[in-house]
């Protein structure tokens, strides 16, 4: 699967990165650097629940910190993001810093869109549908996973309409990445795997998409032997900082990377028994992958033998029209090390749920990037029964 040979692309990442243990600590530099002095901490329940990191950032914000937004919940919503804008605007805040997994930074690029430009969430649903900078924004991830601190993305539900809206622009991109190891620490080993593992699917689907261009090639190759020699040692010892940094390093590489050069077929699936079975989006993307790789395979075999070196096998003596075959093989092993399920059914998938949700990955956005076209839900439904 050569690169076209009229390749074009833009490569866009202005996202600042600052990675190390206790760099968080430090948040209140990157405030004063981008001239702000009203920063709004955006955060889940969970967090505020059962760790002390949105406190910590407070005290590390002082004088900077106008209040703690915390109403933030998983698949956050529409309500909960014009509610969180409502708060800022009274309290005249003038940057925001997300402390969470995606739901909290994406909640935070949404209150960013509407502090800056008022109305309703709803009204920028779309993509570049903004024309200027909107408020400024840092994210602190507390998990490695999503990569959202350096995407253009923002997903919200819309709990009222029953889906979900997505939000594409440069404008919202975060300012600034705060990667420090010692804010993943208290994640749990089974989120650490599954979000692990949605990095990864990032990495490699950025790899296989129609939009695949050098310079996201390259970061994701280098996420993928990250999360290949660093994932299960942050598994099995959460207080590893080393390898709970390489993780978050990888997150934001392939989190850069699919952001240029788009995900495809795993995620169109993934959102699909995702948004119908609340099978977490880490796990789904999992548990797709391998059936996903096959299905591609015919059309993917030198970029999957270039993924497999990744992975850390020696490719010589694999035929190319093997590598999908044998990089499916290779994922499956990672992921039962891991100890995540290896089956939809074991995630609650029932299986007469297949059909339903064959017709709405077809309608996903993120199924036109995959690099083999795939129009007929029949198709699709044959690879959700491979890793039912
Ligand atoms: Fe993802």
């Amino acid at each position: 699967m050569p690169y076209d040979t009229n390749l074009n692309f833009i490569f866009w990442c202005p996202t600042k990165v600052v990675f190390g243990e206790n760099t968080a600590l430090d948040v209140a530099i990157e405030v004063e650097n981008l001239k702000c002095k009203k920063a709004l901490i955006v955060t889940d329940r969970d967090l505020v629940k059962n760790t002390d990191i949105p406190e910590k950032i407070k005290k590390a914000l002082g004088n900077l910190c106008v209040g703690i937004f915390s109403d933030v919940e998983a698949d956050s919503g529409v309500h909960i993001v014009n509610q969180g804008a409502k708060i800022g605007k009274e309290l005249g805040v003038d940057c925001l810093v997300s402390v969470g997994g995606g739901s909290a930074i994406d909640t935070a690029k949404g209150m960013a869109i509407i502090l800056k430009e008022g109305g309703k969430l709803q009204d920028y649903a779309g993509f570049q549908i903004l024309t200027r900078p909107q408020t400024p924004h840092i994210v602190i991830p507390t998990t490695a996973g999503t990569g959202s601190e350096v995407t253009y993305i923002a997903v919200i539900k819309d709990h009222q309409e029953g889906r979900k809206l997505l939000f594409g622009d440069y404008n919202i991109l975060p300012n600034v990445a705060i990667l420090d190891p010692k804010m993943t620490e208290g994640l749990p080993p089974k989120l650490t795997a599954a979000t692990g593992m949605d990095a990864m699917c990032h990495a490699i689907e950025a790899m296989h998409s129609l939009q695949r261009e050098p310079v996201a090639d390259g970061m994701a190759l280098h996420a993928i032997r990250l999360i290949k020699e660093f994932l299960l040692r942050a598994v099995q010892n959460g207080k590893d900082m080393t390898a709970r940094g390489q993780m978050l390093i990888a997150a934001t590489l392939a989190g850069s990377a699919f952001s240029n050069a788009q995900v495809g077929l795993v995620h169109a699936l993934a959102h699909s028994v995702g948004a119908r079975f609340k099978v977490h989006h880490g796990l789904a993307n999992s548990i797709l992958l391998p059936a996903c790789l096959r299905y591609n395979a015919d059309v993917c075999g030198d970029v999957y033998l270039n993924i497999l070196s990744a992975l850390g096998v020696n490719v010589k003596g694999i035929p190319v029209d093997q590598a999908g075959e044998a990089v499916a093989d290779e994922i499956g092993k990672f992921t039962k090390e891991l100890g995540l399920p290896q089956r939809l059914r074991d995630a609650g998938v029932p299986e007469e749920g297949l059909k339903e949700c064959s017709e709405l990955a077809l309608s996903d956005g993120a199924i036109v990037y995959n690099p083999k076209f795939i129009s007929d839900s029949e198709e699709v439904l044959k690879v959700y029964q491979q890793a039912w």
